[in-house]
């Protein structure tokens, strides 16, 4: 607890007691004040109650700035449509992990460093022949993400800087392999070897669709749309998915395992695979007539619908990585000739929805999945490969707050408290005992209500 205060700390009175306790401020270079509550329990045995961290700060960070009433996104300060317009993916990488835009010789040292890290270790590659063909390339990108572990452990210091900054490498270079790879699985294709020739985003493309019996030329459209979506995942503060990975490797657990939590927890349909629930909800709706009737479900409180792609805990306004794919998925569609009902569909569904008491009241706007799906599948990813792009456009951002955090003195396991609603102490009875004085236990989660 603070021994002075000043007028900028908070007062926490304990009502029951009639004790007032002083609460040190903090305050970033930008954004909100914040109450420090580190010291609360051990000074006071008072813990806080925050489920889903809607007002917890979990660590001090330098990597992104996110202000969600005005729709601001920044990278290291600079905004994100900016990095967007003028910025290469890798470039964005190396401002993520090493803190500033590189300079003309960084920028080649670093492409260099990741170009020779694209292949992946034969061993590793039988891993995939373990997969059903039919296997979510999530699943396939948990798995053999996570066995990067088994190959890069015995070495692994993960305090020594120069580790870190390879494991980071391996992490950024390897993924587009990896996430191709269990595409080409699910084809019955052979796996293409990376080319060093090519940029990321170029590498990327050949990765997924060059066909061995074919030459395969890059269409510079599509690798400029793929930058783009890249840059716009490659970071977002402390989502679920970068939480995850924070708090695997809190407790000094191997890197790469690490990153496979985040894609684990990127995965579900309110994080990274909204994006593939946007498309299937567009497929579900089907022609604008059908609009008001799902609006209508996504406001009933006893309908689980949702509008997949509208929403976010932190924007309270448009999401900016959306104005920028809004603009970019006109462009790319025209470039190609592609006439997409399914777009035309989802801006009437913006407009509908922008326009609804329901989503104004709420704030709910639409977010970058909104339109990012359109684009992959314009681009002619499969619905399922959405969120392994996102994936693999995010690594960087988990391997940079990983590193970020290992490098913070103050790091400690994340460990956090709970509110315990479950019973009191009890008394064991012997099995002779029970029956009629035990609560009888309702098995019906268990078997989803069937039996
Ligand atoms: N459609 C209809 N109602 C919604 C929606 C939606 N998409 N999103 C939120 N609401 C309602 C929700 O029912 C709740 O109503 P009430 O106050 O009456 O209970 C209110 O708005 C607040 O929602 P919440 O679930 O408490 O908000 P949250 O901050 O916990 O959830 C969210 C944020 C993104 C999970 C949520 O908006 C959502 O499920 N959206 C659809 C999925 C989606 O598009 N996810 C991608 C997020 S952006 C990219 C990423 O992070 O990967």
């Amino acid at each position: 607890m603070a021994k002075s205060s000043t007028k900028d700390d908070f007062t926490l009175t304990d009502n029951s007691t009639g004790k007032s306790y002083t609460l040190p401020a903090l305050t970033g270079s930008m954004g909100n004040r914040l109450v420090d509550i580190s010291k609360l329990y051990p000074q006071t045995g008072i813990l806080t109650y925050d489920p889903g961290f809607s007002s917890t700060a979990a660590c001090k960070s330098d990597i992104t700035y996110i202000d969600g009433n005005k729709g601001v996104l920044m990278h290291r300060g600079y905004p994100i449509d900016q990095l967007a317009k003028h910025s290469d993916y890798i470039e964005v990488c190396y401002l993520l992990l090493y803190g500033q835009l590189p300079t003309p010789e960084q920028k080649e040292q670093f492409d260099t460093d990741i170009k020779h890290h694209t292949l992946l270790h034969e061993q590793l590659i039988r891993f995939y022949s373990g997969f059903m063909r039919s296997a979510h390339p999530m699943a396939v990108m948990v798995g053999v993400v996570g066995a990067l572990s088994a190959f890069y452990h015995d070495k692994m210091d993960i305090t020594d800087p120069n580790e870190q900054r390879v494991a980071a490498h391996r992490i950024i270079a390897k993924m587009p392999t990896i996430g191709a790879y269990a595409y080409k699985y699910s084809l019955g294709m052979p796996f293409p070897m990376p080319r060093n020739k090519y940029t990321y985003a170029e590498n990327l493309l050949h990765l997924m669709f060059s066909n061995p019996a074919e030459d395969y030329d890059i269409n510079p459209v599509l690798a400029k749309a793929i930058n783009l979506l890249l840059i716009l995942h490659a970071d977002h503060e402390q989502n679920a998915s970068t939480s995850t990975v924070r708090l695997a490797g809190s407790s000094g657990a191997n890197p790469y395992a690490c990153v496979a939590s985040g894609i684990a927890s990127l995965w579900g349909p309110a994080h990274g695979g909204a994006n593939e629930a946007v498309l299937k909800m567009l497929g579900q709706i089907g022609t604008s007539r059908n609009i008001p009737k799902f609006i209508k479900k996504a406001q009933d409180p006893d309908d689980s619908f949702r509008l997949m792609g509208f929403g976010h805990r932190v924007y309270k306004s448009y999401d900016p990585r959306a104005t920028v794919l809004r603009e970019s998925c006109h462009e790319v569609l025209n470039v190609l000739g592609i006439n997409d009902p399914q777009l035309e569909l989802a801006m009437e569904l913006e407009q509908i929805a922008l326009k609804d008491a329901y989503f104004i009241e709420k704030k709910l706007y639409p977010n970058v999945d909104f339109y990012s799906g359109i684009i992959m599948s314009a681009l002619g990813f499969p619905t399922s490969m959405f969120t392994v792009m996102f994936a693999i456009g995010r690594s960087v951002g988990w391997i940079s707050h990983w590193k970020e955090m290992l490098m913070d003195d103050h790091h400690r396991i994340g460990r956090p408290r709970q509110l315990y609603l479950g019973e009191t102490e009890r008394k064991f009875n012997p099995m002779d005992k029970r029956g009629h004085t035990e609560k009888k236990t309702s098995w019906s989660w268990l078997w989803g209500g069937g039996r």
